[in-house]
């Protein structure tokens, strides 16, 4: 089956309960966090992941753009997060597993995230020890941006290391997500799809969710 993460980087962040409310028909709640140094853009944090947390009965898909996330993965966790996702290219292999390590101990979902210029193959490392990968389909920092195709061939290459090595695995695709470009995502093997833009931007949120899934 196919799920739905609407990112909330595009909601208004005024009344940020009223459009996390609006949907509740999705599967995950996509958080963007991001610190001004792996990405050139700031946005929410530990304390909005805790606020968020009570007012959803959705797992909070929790994607980290941060230098080092090993240093707040716990707290992450600890405010509420149900799955984090953590950059290949934010830190060494051996500080990423312990991230994951770390994540995992508290009982969350752990998977690392590759940008687009990150081969396939950066997953390797990780990938017995996540349960979701997550493929960027534009570069990270911001919400609008235009979907970059070119990943497919990365996402099918990824599918099929997960239905070999880690068939539970999620696949999620993040970035220009929108209903055409959702089944070019899942014609090549992703199965959890992140849409900011186009789901708070549609005149009918949940019509849209549907939609997407297909
Ligand atoms: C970008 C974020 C995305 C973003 C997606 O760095 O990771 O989650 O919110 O926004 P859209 O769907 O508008 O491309
Ligand atoms: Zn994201």
């Amino acid at each position: 089956m196919i799920k739905i993460a609407p990112s909330i980087l595009s909601a208004d962040f005024a009344n940020l309960q009223r459009d996390i409310e609006a949907i509740s028909t999705a599967d995950y709640v996509h958080v963007d966090v991001m610190d001004g140094l792996f990405v050139p853009n700031i946005t929410i944090g530990i304390p909005v992941v805790k606020s968020i947390r009570p007012v959803t009965a959705l797992p909070l898909d929790v994607h980290l753009m941060i230098d080092r996330p090993v240093r707040y993965v716990e707290q992450f966790c600890d405010a509420g997060a149900d799955i984090v996702t953590c950059h290949v290219e934010a830190d060494t292999e051996e500080n990423t597993l312990a991230a994951l390590e770390k994540i995992r101990a508290r009982g969350k979902r752990a998977g690392v995230v590759v940008k687009p210029r990150t081969p396939a193959s950066a997953v390797l490392p990780f990938i017995d020890r996540v349960d979701m990968i997550l493929v960027m389909t534009v570069e990270p920092g911001f919400g609008g941006q235009k979907f970059m195709a070119d990943m497919m061939p990365k996402v099918a290459r990824i599918r099929s290391y997960i239905d070999a090595l880690n068939p539970g695995c999620e696949l999620e695709v993040d970035g220009g997500v929108d209903p055409v470009t959702a089944r070019v995502c899942t014609a090549s093997g992703a199965n959890v799809l992140v849409a900011g833009s186009s789901v708070y931007k549609a005149p009918d949120i949940p019509a849209r969710i549907r939609e997407l899934r297909g």
